[in-house]
């Protein structure tokens, strides 16, 4: 609130105005985002827009919307609404290398955690679409971190063109996976089933890995419960003295070791 006569709140405001005008006119276009680009030592591999035409070369699931995965039940939680469609294309990445999430201008406050996962073997995956559970491996999350002061919630750090960048683990047996990445919304989470969770998914080709091969995962849908502690919250409880937000879907869990992965990193 120190803020109150400054210049960028002005425009913060400004901004908020605009935004809502355009809201009001285009219902379905809420804000929101999507990854916007998947950076790997291979290359930057583009994300079709969730209203234009697929990328016929893109790995990246190609959305419908960019709002969130409204019904976090249902199988849109696995890689968003539309996202469960495979596409045909992969990105090569190394076992053991950082890759990125590009954003891009996902510039609205959803504070609340994000979280990685993986999945794999893709054509296992491809199998499990047909009606079964879907299992996830969390890789890395961040959730609320009070000492970031700036921007204590993982998403905080997607602001503006932030990036937000994942180890893919290191000696992971070579073949096809699905990289997950999600932001959890909590600005609502008040509401039952007010949460947003954004999901997005990945398509890429593990090279150069070992001999680690994925342990049993998450289940999603199933694994989040409207009621779980981290999905029915308020995101004014969160400050310095009050710092315990449990993110659901428990804790990072990795072949070879479990707890936050700490890989966490911004970039430019
Ligand atoms: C602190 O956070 C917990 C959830 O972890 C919440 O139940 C509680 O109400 C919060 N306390 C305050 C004073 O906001």
């Amino acid at each position: 609130m120190a803020l109150a006569s400054s210049p960028a709140l002005a425009t913060m405001r400004s901004t908020f105005i605009s935004l809502a005008a355009l809201c009001s006119l285009l219902p379905s276009v809420l804000g929101h985002g999507q990854v916007r680009n998947f950076i790997a030592a291979s290359g930057t591999y583009p994300a079709a827009d969730a209203y234009a035409a697929a990328l016929p070369n893109s790995p990246i699931r190609k959305l419908n919307t960019y709002g969130p995965a409204a019904d976090f039940t249902s199988a849109t939680i696995t890689c968003g609404e539309g996202g469960n469609t495979p596409v045909t294309a992969l990105a090569t990445v190394n076992a053991g290398e950082t890759v990125t999430f590009d954003w891009g201008s996902w510039g609205s406050s959803h504070s609340g955690p994000v979280r990685y996962d993986i999945h794999g073997q893709m054509s296992q995956w491809l199998r499990q679409f047909q009606g079964r559970q879907r299992q996830y491996l969390e890789i890395d999350q961040d959730v609320y971190h009070p000492a970031r002061t700036a921007m204590p919630w993982g998403e905080n750090i997607l602001h503006n063109g932030g990036k937000y960048s994942v180890v893919i683990p290191d000696g992971l047996a070579n073949g096809e996976y699905i990289i997950r990445h999600e932001i959890l919304g909590l600005h609502v989470a008040g509401n039952l089933m007010g949460a947003q969770f954004y999901p997005n998914c990945v398509q890429v080709k593990v090279q150069n890995g070992g001999s680690k091969t994925l342990p049993a995962g998450l289940a999603l849908p199933g694994a989040y419960k409207p009621t779980d502690p981290g999905i029915l919250t308020q995101l004014w409880w969160f400050s310095p003295s009050n710092a315990t937000y449990v993110a659901p879907g428990g804790k990072v869990t990795f072949p070879g070791g479990t707890g936050d992965w700490g890989a966490w990193k911004y970039g430019s």
